[in-house]
């Protein structure tokens, strides 16, 4: 099956984009293909802010884009757009770094005035890096996502059918076998 890179951009400790994407990686996973989970905040703060491309975690943040047949793009909504540090990161890579795959776009954002910070600020810019498909993709609320304690994610019902739509459309056109598992939340 396909290796998938799940690259969260936000700089939160305890983002909610990301413990969403680790949740998603499970159902990816299910689908028989290897995850490999990435959070941009763990780069090296000066690399991104200071644009260096020889840096050995940006180098490395590159060698894990070349290698993936599809791409889950994760990030908060930050003043109506993704974040910076999902942009400072995109940055550094080459300009067609997303050339032949397959990317699924989400975001995580406080109000729904924002839904469509996906389809305008996000989209227009992962199309410039060549993908082969951008697969629709899915802004999920806050306030929709609980973490607990023991780390379990739940994700409140209409979003959770949505994502596991939009997440199994992104499998299938990776050639993931379907799964039985009927949600994520
Ligand atoms: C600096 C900042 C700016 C934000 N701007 C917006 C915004 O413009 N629109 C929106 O819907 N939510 C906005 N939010 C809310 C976040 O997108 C939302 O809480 C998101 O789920 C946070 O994700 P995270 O926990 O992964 O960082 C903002 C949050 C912060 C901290």
């Amino acid at each position: 099956m396909a290796t998938v890179l799940s690259v969260s951009g936000s700089p939160s400790a305890t983002s909610r984009t990301a413990r969403l994407l680790r949740h998603l990686d499970d159902r990816l996973r299910a689908q028989g293909h290897e995850v490999i989970p990435f959070d941009i905040r763990t780069l090296p703060p000066a690399a991104l802010l200071h644009a260096d491309f020889a840096h050995p975690a940006i180098v490395e943040a590159t060698a894990l884009f070349e290698r993936a047949d599809g791409i889950v793009i994760g990030t908060p909504v930050y003043k109506a757009a993704y974040s910076g540090l999902l942009k400072s990161l995109l940055d550094l890579l080459p300009q067609y770094a997303l050339a032949g795959k397959t990317v699924l776009p989400l975001a995580t954002g406080g109000t729904t005035a924002h839904v469509l910070a996906i389809d305008y600020a996000l989209r227009p810019v992962l199309n410039s890096m060549g993908p082969a498909h951008i697969t629709p993709g899915w802004f999920t609320l806050d306030k929709d996502i609980t973490a607990a304690d023991d780390g379990t994610l739940a994700v409140a019902p209409a979003s959770a059918e949505a994502l596991v739509q939009v997440t199994d459309q992104f499998s299938l056109a990776l050639g993931g076998r379907p799964t039985l598992l009927a949600a994520t939340g």
